[in-house]
């Protein structure tokens, strides 16, 4: 049986869409597909594209799987994760022939307006990922979302309207979602934005992430394990771009191994992960990533070990570092 959920932090970056879908096709995006009415419409429509949508909404995500399933379409799939990292990570640059936006979260407290999913960042990273001539739909029954994305929109250099004006208030072409039927029936004003994008380069090409080797470190230490855990205190660490949280350590009573609950920040990503320190039975204390939770061993999990590692050698002047395997210019720092 086909998947027809998939979960974003299992997903390689990017994706092989073709392998997904068994076939070379356009790539249709719903952002945030709530009930799954105008996803599924969407890709009755479009038998001749890949159709995908994406959630974080995990009751969301389960019932649009089963009435996909009950439809017996083979061309639409589910992914569980947020529409930015979801974006950057999964997909190559100019790999989306459209994106629909369908009345997004409208955060209406003005404290909480940094949380609006369109702004001019995400629009740049849209820019980077939808084809030259793709098309860009966005869809709000909100009166003060309306005019925050006319303005974003009108000032962004990636887009430029498929209408006469920025937007419209009536659209009776299109199809409906199970919000949008609700608020034309509460007499709410829906408006309606249809934009292409144009042939500017973007000046953030948005990189994919990259996955490094399983990080490790070699080093020798006088202390027992229990000795460094002893001393541990909560730290912080940053490049600028990337924030480490050294949280916790906590003891095994098995084998005294060290495990180092880890918060990592690098946009677009946030691992929570466990930084284990273990000794070999000939010696050496192994610094490593744990694999619980299926972290990604990115730039800035190497940037967690090289600080705990170095924290440890801090410890005492006869420790020493054997080998590791990280990248020299992070080791260097
Ligand atoms: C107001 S509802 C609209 C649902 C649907 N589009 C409709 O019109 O009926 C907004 C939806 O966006 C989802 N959402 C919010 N932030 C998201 C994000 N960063 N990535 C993907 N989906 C998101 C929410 O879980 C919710 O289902």
């Amino acid at each position: 049986m086909q998947s027809i959920l998939l979960h974003a932090p299992l997903l390689p970056w990017p994706v092989n869409w073709d392998e997904v879908y068994g076939r070379t096709a356009p790539i249709l995006v719903e952002i945030g597909f709530g009930s799954g009415h105008f996803l599924i419409d969407w890709a009755r429509q479009r038998p001749d594209a890949n159709v995908l949508g994406l959630e974080i909404s995990l009751p969301s995500l389960r019932k649009g799987e089963s009435k996909i399933r009950n439809t017996g379409l083979t061309n639409v799939r589910v992914v569980q994760g947020g529409a930015p990292l979801v974006l950057q990570a999964l997909f190559a640059p100019a790999s989306l022939s459209e994106v629909f936006i369908n009345f997004p979260d409208p955060w209406r407290k003005e404290r909480h307006y940094h949380r609006r999913l369109i702004s001019d960042e995400f629009l740049n990273l849209l820019a980077t990922r939808l084809s030259p001539g793709g098309l860009l739909d966005i869809a709000t029954d909100h009166p003060d979302y309306a005019p925050w994305i006319t303005e974003r929109l009108e000032r962004t250099p990636y887009f430029a309207s498929r209408l006469p004006t920025t937007f419209v208030t009536e659209d009776n072409e299109r199809l409906r979602t199970k919000y949008e039927l609700i608020a034309l029936e509460e007499g709410r004003t829906c408006h309606y934005f249809k934009w292409r994008r144009n042939a500017e380069t973007a000046v953030n090409p948005f990189p994919i992430p990259e996955e490094l080797p399983m990080p490790h470190i070699i080093m020798s230490s006088p202390l027992s394990l229990a000795e460094i855990g002893q001393r541990f205190e909560p730290q912080h660490t940053s490049d600028g771009e990337t924030h480490v949280k050294l949280l916790e350590m906590y003891q095994s009573f098995y084998d005294q191994k060290l495990l180092v609950e880890t918060y990592v920040r690098e946009e677009p990503l946030t691992q929570r992960v466990g930084l284990s320190v273990f000794r070999r039975q000939t010696g050496e204390l192994v610094v490593g990533l744990h694999d619980v939770g299926f972290p990604r061993p990115t730039r800035g999990i190497q940037l967690a070990i090289a600080h705990l590692a170095q924290w440890i050698l801090g410890l005492h002047p006869d420790s020493t570092v054997i080998a590791n395997n990280l990248s020299n210019a992070i080791w260097e720092t």
